[in-house]
């Protein structure tokens, strides 16, 4: 949701911008913008659309010898696209600039109040009210005016703010909204909503937590609390991302790449968190005790989007192994339902980011209720993380794809650690049984990496028939039910086709009514313990004439007596059937995508850290 980036220091600073934003776009891509100062004076740059149109805008700014400035990727909340409405946005004189990611709540109430004093506004957007508040408020010293005008806003903000009369210091705030610092004693310093926009410069970073203000000099940075003013020491964390994982490694898209680092996604995710003799899980970082385990009477997973299909897959791990029951909730539900939570609930939060805003507010509801909170996330030092009681990260790299794979997998990954975990905890489950599932863990990537090419080949020879369709239909039954969804996300998400995803057993009571001979349904069908009913199911699709494509079992010869569009999966433990059928439902919607040319890494409208409500 809107990516922003911040530089002082020796280098020229349009480069670094532009290196920076190339980094965030997949947090936003309405609109682009950046602006430096040179001799005094404020440049702005900006416009509606991709990056790439800002970039071929300030060609000639890039030899600026500017080396203090800010940028902004948008995804668009208050106000159209519009090159108007793009960051950075200026004050009344001209001399301040801000760029912002969240929203104001009342900027509505603060426009009227500063338009009565004179103030001029020439955006729609939320933001231009904080360049107006900040300026009533400047006197000589921008951080001291940002400390004051601060207070009076309600709402979610990461922000930078610069001033062209104090041209030694860029300052940043944050409330709601992730930003962090970027330091290096030869490259200068950084702001950046998230890790990636660093790490082509520096590794050591400083993460500002909640209402902190930090200003920034070439030579470093200081943190100050914005409700007490005082200083507030925090050391650098190392990052062990390098700049390499984040970009696409010769494949074409980004999200192709993921898909194919998902069997060393899952072993980062899996490593050294299981004995391979014994299958004994260690989860030391949860901070989970035998006997809390034991206590506990309900488990809530939270989650939005694809990592709410990760929850779903673990409803039943869970329930299967660990015997407690799970509920699974959106975050945007969860967040506003009455919900009965005391001591004894475990509340899961699952999250690649770590900053969607459902789900962190679904967290800290869940925390004040009394349950303990675990978080699963990709993002070292993300805001679930560090206000979580316990983390298990994903160890997946940095997934610049909008649409999520790699983070899907290796959060299933985690879970399933996490269900054995339990198990042996509670006693649910004995030392042959966490053998068996840790060794069925243990052995997921190297299936999905042998397979993995011949599951694209598979996939890429049957899409010719249906990349055109208007509708799918993705059809699952027990694990295969959540990977059903995911399948229609897939699609929907990144080639604009309509999908919806359906429990088998579920069709028969409405939406069996969409299939004649038009409709593709592309059904999961694992030779598992649902397998009998799933194929009663297909069959009552077949003598509709829905158009079917399986996705099932080597060997399961009755597959061809439906339909001759079959994606032959290795049969493995039934409980790792989520993690393998969620390939060829991936690589289904990227291809579809690809045929019909659609943006795969940025599609519209979506962004992919959803740090708004
Ligand atoms: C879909 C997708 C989204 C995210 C959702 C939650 O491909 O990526 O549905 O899963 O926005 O994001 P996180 O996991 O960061 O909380």
């Amino acid at each position: 949701m809107c990516g922003i980036v911040g530089y002082i220091g020796p280098r020229r600073v349009v480069p670094v911008l532009l290196e920076g934003l190339r980094r965030l776009e997949y947090r936003g891509y309405d609109s682009a913008g950046v602006v430096y100062l040179e001799n005094g004076e404020l440049t702005k740059y900006r416009c509606q659309g991709k990056l790439f149109n800002l970039e071929t805008l300030i060609d000639d700014a890039i030899v600026a010898p500017s080396h203090i400035g800010l940028g902004h990727t948008r995804w668009a909340t208050h106000g159209a696209p519009t090159t108007a409405n793009a960051h950075p946005h200026s004050d009344c004189t001209g001399r301040l600039v801000v760029v912002h990611n969240g929203i104001i709540e009342n900027y509505h109430s603060l426009r009227e109040e500063l338009k009565a004093k004179g103030h001029r506004f020439s955006s729609e957007t939320d933001t231009e009210v904080l360049a107006h508040l900040i300026e009533d408020c400047l006197e000589d010293d921008l951080p001291t005016a940002v400390r004051t005008a601060l207070p009076r806003v309600e709402g979610s903000y990461a922000l930078g703010v610069l001033w062209a009369n104090q041209p030694d210091q860029l300052v940043a705030a944050r409330n709601q909204s992730p930003l962090v610092l970027g330091i290096s004693a030869e490259e200068g310093s950084f702001l950046a909503s998230d890790i990636p926009a660093l790490l082509p410069f520096t590794n050591q970073v400083v993460f500002l937590e909640d209402m902190e203000m930090a200003v920034l000099t070439s030579g470093g940075r200081d943190i100050y609390s914005l409700t007490t003013g005082e200083p507030v020491t925090r050391l650098p964390q190392t990052i062990l991302w390098n700049a390499a994982m984040a970009e696409k490694a010769g494949f074409k898209h980004f999200m192709l790449k993921e898909i194919f680092e998902q069997p060393q996604a899952i072993t980062n995710t899996v490593s050294g968190r299981v004995n391979p003799e014994t299958g004994e899980v260690s989860l030391a970082e949860i901070n989970l005790s035998a006997q809390e385990c034991r206590n506990i009477d309900r488990i809530f997973l939270v989650a939005c989007g694809t990592s709410w299909h990760a929850a779903l897959v673990a409803k039943y791990w869970i329930e299967r192994h660990a015997k407690i029951p799970v509920e699974v909730d959106i975050a945007s539900e969860f967040r506003y339902r009455h919900l009965l939570i005391d001591e004894r609930v475990l509340t899961i939060t699952i999250s690649q980011s770590g900053e969607t805003a459902d789900t962190l507010a679904g967290m800290r509801i869940a925390r004040k209720m009394g349950s303990k909170a675990i978080t699963i996330c990709n993002v070292v030092g993300s805001t679930m993380t560090r206000e979580a009681d316990g983390t298990v990260y994903t160890h997946a790299g940095p997934e610049i794809g909008v649409a999520s794979t790699k983070a899907f997998t290796s959060q299933l990954a985690a879970l399933f650690l996490f269900t054995i975990f339990l198990g042996r905890h509670r006693g649910t489950i004995d030392l042959a049984k966490q053998q068996e599932l840790a060794q069925a863990l243990i052995g997921i990537p190297a299936i999905i990496e042998h397979h993995l090419p011949k599951i694209q080949e598979q996939v890429g020879a049957l899409i010719e028939g249906y990349y055109d369709c208007r509708d799918f239909l993705f059809v699952g039954r027990g694990l295969s039910y959540p990977i059903a969804l995911e399948g229609a996300l897939k699609l929907k998400e990144i080639s604009y086709i309509h999908a919806e995803g359906y429990a088998s057993g579920e069709l028969k009571h409405g939406p069996i009514a969409l299939i004649d001979k038009e409709m593709p349904i592309v059904a999961m069908v694992p030779q598992d313990k649902v397998y009998h009913k799933t194929i009663s199911n297909i069959e009552e699709i077949k003598a509709r004439q829905g158009r079917l494509i399986l996705i099932g079992s080597e060997g399961d010869s009755h597959l061809l007596t439906i339909t001759d569009d079959v994606v032959w999966l290795p049969k493995i433990h039934e409980d790792m059937n989520p993690i393998l059928y969620t390939i060829p439902a991936q690589l289904l919607a990227y291809e579809i995508a690809t045929r019909r040319g659609c943006d795969v890494d940025q599609p519209r409208n979506l962004a992919k850290s959803v740090t708004v409500e």
